[in-house]
C-alpha cells in the first residue's frame, strides 16, 4: 500500500454503536441490506463523513468509496457546488407541499436528456417510482400482469418484489420460472400478477409472452442488470423486447434507477439505442438526496396528465431534493463528466482483468466503466442470466471484498451487486485502488 489510504484500525466504535442500535432499531439497522455492509465482521461499519470519493468511518479509517450510497452520490460526497446550492435552499425553505419552479426546470432538463421522457412525474425513492410506472402502464392498458425477469430488482415494495434472488430449490423450471415472493408478507394476489422470465433468452421470452397473451400491462427490466453483477443484455436483446412489446401492445419499462444519468446523460436507452415507453430513475438523479422519477412517452403518461390515473406524494420534488437533482444533472449533462466516470471505471476493470489473468483466477469483469462487477464464474465467462450467478464462487468473491476493505477500498458488500464510480474520483484514488486490487488478488 502506498500510504495514501490510512490503514484501518480496531473497529470498536462501530461495534459499540451496533450493539447500542439493537435496542431501538429493528435488527439494529434501517434497511435489510445494510447488515451485509458488515464485510468480514459481525457488525456493519458506521460512516461518519465523506468528501469527494473518500469516506471515513467512526473507527477512524478512510476508504475510497465505490458504493457511493448505492450510486446516488455520483458527483462525490459533500460536493462543494451541491453543498452551496442546498445551503441556500435550507435558508429559504425546504418544502411547501406546493408547485415550485425548480421541479419545472428539472423536468425540462430530463426531457432534454432522456429519449422516452415526454412527460415526467417525481417521487422519492426508486421503489415508489417503479410503482408509479407500473400504475401508469396498468392504467393505460387496462391489464394488470407485469412480466419481470428473474433476478432483476425493482425495489422492496410488494408490487415487484418477486423472484429477486430465489434459490435453486424455489426457482422452478428454467424456461417457466415460479413467481417467488421475496419476503413473507407479500400477498398471493400481488405475486400472482407477476410473471417471471429468464433474461437474455429470446425463445423463452416469446413462449411466456404467448402464454400470457392479452394479460400483460408491461414488461420491465434493468437494461444492465446492476443487481445481477452487471449482467449485460446480449446484442439485440433490448431491441427484441422493444419489438415484441410494440407488436403486442405491452408497455416496455426500463428500470434505470442504476443506469440513469450514470452510463451517460441519456442512460441505458441512449447507450443501447432502444426507447422504452416508460423509464424509472433515482440514485444518480438526486446526487445523494432522495428523489426519483418516472418518465414516459406522451401516450402512456397522458391518462396521468388528465388525472384519470392517480399518483401522489407529500414530498414529491421538494425544492431541496429538486435542487440537488438539478445541480447534479446539469453536471452530468456535460459529456466530459460522464466520460471521466466511464474512463475511471474502465481503468479499474482492466486492472482487475490483468490481475486475475496473471494469477490464473477465472474471473469475468462485466458491465460498463460507470458500473461493473468482478464475478468469479467457474471458467471466467460472463454471466448471461440470474441462474448463472447461482454457480459463482461466493467464498472467493467475499474474500476479494474483505481484502479490499482491509486495504481501504469500500465496495457494495453484496457480491452480486456492483461497483459505482463517482465523478470526484481522483488519479490518486485510482492509483491507490489499483494497488489494493493487485494486493488483494495476490492473496486470493
Ligand atoms: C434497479 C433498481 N430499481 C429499483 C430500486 C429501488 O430503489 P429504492 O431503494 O430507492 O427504493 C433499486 C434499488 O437498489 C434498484 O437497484
Amino acid at each position: 500500500m502506498n500510504g495514501r489510504i490510512q490503514a484501518p484500525g480496531e473497529p470498536d466504535t462501530s461495534r459499540a454503536w451496533f450493539a447500542r442500535a439493537q435496542a431501538s432499531l429493528a435488527g439494529g439497522i434501517s434497511s435489510s441490506s445494510r447488515l451485509t455492509s458488515a464485510g468480514p465482521r459481525s457488525y456493519p461499519l458506521y460512516m461518519a463523513s465523506g468528501s469527494g470519493a473518500r469516506i471515513r468511518d467512526v473507527d477512524g479509517n478512510e476508504y475510497v468509496d465505490y458504493l457511493i450510497s448505492y450510486g446516488s452520490a455520483i458527483l462525490g460526497h459533500a460536493h462543494p457546488q451541491l453543498t452551496e446550492a442546498l445551503t441556500a435552499v435550507l435558508r429559504t425553505g425546504t418544502m411547501f407541499g406546493t408547485c415550485n419552479t425548480v421541479e419545472v426546470e428539472l423536468a425540462e432538463l430530463i426531457r432534454e436528456m432522456v429519449p422516452c421522457a415526454d412527460l415526467i412525474r417525481f417521487a422519492n425513492s426508486g421503489s415508489e417510482a417503479v410503482q408509479g410506472a407500473v400504475r401508469a402502464a396498468r392504467g393505460f392498458t387496462g391489464h394488470s400482469k407485469i412480466l419481470k425477469f428473474e433476478g432483476h430488482y425493482h425495489g422492496w415494495s410488494d408490487t415487484l418484489a418477486v423472484s429477486n434472488r430465489p434459490d435453486a430449490s424455489q426457482a422452478g423450471p428454467y424456461a417457466a420460472p415460479r413467481s417467488v415472493p421475496h419476503s413473507p408478507g407479500i400477498p398471493d394476489g400481488v405475486v400472482g400478477d407477476v410473471v417471471v422470465c429468464p433474461w437474455n433468452d429470446p425463445a423463452a421470452l416469446r413462449e411466456i409472452l404467448d402464454a400470457h397473451r392479452g394479460e400483460l400491462a408491461a414488461v420491465i427490466c434493468e437494461p444492465i442488470v446492476a443487481n445481477n453483477a452487471c449482467t449485460m443484455p446480449e446484442p439485440g436483446y433490448l431491441d427484441l423486447l422493444r419489438e415484441e412489446c410494440s407488436a403486442r401492445g405491452i408497455m416496455l419499462i426500463f428500470d434505470e434507477v442504476c443506469t440513469g444519468f450514470r452510463t451517460g446523460p441519456g442512460g441505458a436507452q441512449t447507450l443501447f439505442g432502444v426507447v422504452p415507453d416508460l423509464a424509472v430513475f433515482s440514485k444518480a438523479l438526486g446526487g445523494g438526496l432522495p428523489i426519483a422519477a418516472f418518465a414516459g412517452q406522451r401516450h402512456v403518461m397522458e391518462p396521468l396528465a388528465q388525472g384519470h390515473v392517480k399518483h401522489g406524494g407529500t414530498y414529491n420534488a421538494s425544492p431541496l431534493c429538486a435542487t440537488s437533482a438539478l445541480v447534479t444533472l446539469r453536471s452530468l449533462n456535460q459529456p466530459d463528466v460522464t466520460k471521466r466516470i466511464d474512463e475511471s471505471g474502465r481503468r479499474l476493470m482492466e486492472t482487475i482483468r490483468r490481475a486475475a489473468h496473471d494469477r490464473r483466477i477465472p474471473c469475468a469483469v462485466q458491465g460498463v466503466g460507470a458500473m461493473f462487477q468482478a464475478v468469479f464464474t467457474a471458467d471466467g465467462t460472463p454471466t448471461r442470466q440470474y441462474r448463472d450467478l447461482l454457480g459463482v464462487d461466493r467464498a472467493r468473491s467475499d474474500a476479494f471484498r474483505h481484502e479490499l476493505l482491509k486495504r481501504g477500498v469500500h465496495v457494495n458488500a453484496y457480491g452480486m451487486a456492483c461497483w459505482f464510480v463517482a465523478a470526484a474520483v481522483t488519479d490518486d484514488d485510482l492509483d491507490a485502488t489499483c494497488e489494493a486490487l493487485g494486493e488483494a488478488f495476490s492473496v486470493l
